[in-house]
């Protein structure tokens, strides 16, 4: 059997990393398929280094640019490799540029497709993200869920057939990596940070990048927060900061440091009082490492984390961020299965594979 993994940013690579183990486990034949969507060190190497991803087969190198631009590109050039392979099953894994170009090049060519973290919904379609997931869910033959609720909503959308709930597979790799990142990571010294003493700020979506008065809410809000916040700064963020002539907008108390590999992130999230965020692995892992999160976003895919009490939806209203951080409190003191995805994702595979699929 062989496979196909078509990835391209920082969340893929996260989600790439226990699959790839349990394939090599199997002595199943996997391709990796990296688009390039992100190509800085620390956006992109460090992950497969930390993580120990195998080097990807294929580096497309299709960088940024708009939408079309981008996804075309991608488009283009996967046609071409799976053209060129011939895999048994192309996988592609949450939801981004990267996501749609390969469900939609595998499909084309009538490629047999699985998608990981599939039936996620915001229920925002001016969210990118939220588009590519539902044509990739739309499109795919084999469907792995993370939630109930993403059974649920591909239930409300006629997709009943090759739905699997397998569990959530960026819980495999913080399980896996929070033990060494506890052992490796320097990050706490080296920004001479006590633990449970500072919060911990990640921006990224368009939705607040792209939004002048959003961004100008957000970070004028966290300028009155009594503790000092790390801010490991997504490059886009740092672009459109400056871009929109922001700079004085992040007052001192906001630490900004470049993006960090998994490992110190993970370190730094475990140790922080509270994480505020719009990413969306960050919400789960605040989640399963039981810091509070406050989620700068209007809605969530990840209602479980709310329903908890782990996780309060602000948007980027200032009163609201600031009414967060006068209220952080841990939520329910849940016992998180250590039920694993990779390998269930697996033992479907083969089973699915053997059986001729859908
Ligand atoms: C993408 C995904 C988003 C995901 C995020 C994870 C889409 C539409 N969005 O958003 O779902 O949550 O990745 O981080 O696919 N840039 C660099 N260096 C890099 C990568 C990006 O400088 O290595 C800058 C460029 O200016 C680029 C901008 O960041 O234009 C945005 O990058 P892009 O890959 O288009 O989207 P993300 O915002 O990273
Ligand atoms: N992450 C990281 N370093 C950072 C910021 C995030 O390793 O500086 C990790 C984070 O722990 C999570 C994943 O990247 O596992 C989330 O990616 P991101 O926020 O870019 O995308 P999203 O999950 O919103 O799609």
């Amino acid at each position: 059997m062989k496979i196909v993994s078509i990835v391209g940013a920082r969340p893929q690579f996260i989600k790439l990393a226990p699959l790839s183990v349990e394939l090599r486990k199997l002595g199943i034949e996997e391709i990796i398929l990296h688009t390039g969507q992100h190509y800085d060190d620390n956006m992109n190497e460090i992950f497969f280094k930390e993580l120990e991803i195998p080097e990807p087969n294929y580096n497309l190198g299709v960088g940024s640019g708009s939408h079309g631009e981008q996804t075309g590109r991608m488009l283009i050039e996967i046609e071409k490799i799976l053209i060129k392979e011939k895999p048994d099953l192309v996988i592609v894994y949450g939801d981004t540029n990267s996501t749609l170009a390969g469900a939609l090049a595998a499909k084309k060519l009538h490629m047999f497709l699985a998608h990981v973290e599939a039936g996620l919904r915001s229920f925002n379609k001016k969210m990118p993200e939220e588009i590519n997931r539902i044509v990739a869910d739309h499109l795919s033959d084999i469907l792995f869920c993370p939630t109930e609720t993403a059974v649920e909503n591909l239930r409300k959308e006629g997709i009943l057939k090759g739905v699997y709930l397998v569990g959530d597979i960026m819980f495999d790799a913080l399980e896996h990596f929070v033990k060494i990142s506890q052992r490796k990571s320097r990050i706490l010294e080296i920004l001479n940070l006590k633990p449970k003493d500072y919060y911990l700020l990640t921006i990224h979506r368009a939705e607040n990048t792209d939004n002048i008065e959003r961004l100008k809410s957000i970070l004028s809000a966290l300028g009155e927060s009594r503790k000092n916040i790390i801010f490991p700064i997504h490059p886009r963020t740092k672009n459109r900061i400056k871009e929109l002539g922001l700079e004085n907008y992040l007052s001192s108390n906001i630490k900004t440091i470049e993006p960090v590999g998994y490992l110190d992130m993970l370190e730094l999230e475990r140790n922080a009082y509270a994480i505020l965020t719009d990413s969306g692995g960050v919400q789960k892992e605040a989640f399963w490492l039981k810091v509070p999160c406050i989620t700068l976003r209007d809605e969530t895919e990840w209602i479980e984390t709310v329903r908890y009490g782990w996780n309060t939806l602000v948007g980027a209203d200032k009163n609201k961020i600031l009414e967060a951080l006068d209220n952080i409190k841990k939520g329910e003191d849940i016992n998180f299965e250590k039920n694993y995805a990779a390998p269930k994702i697996c033992e479907i595979l083969l089973r699915e594979f053997k059986t001729g699929g859908k």
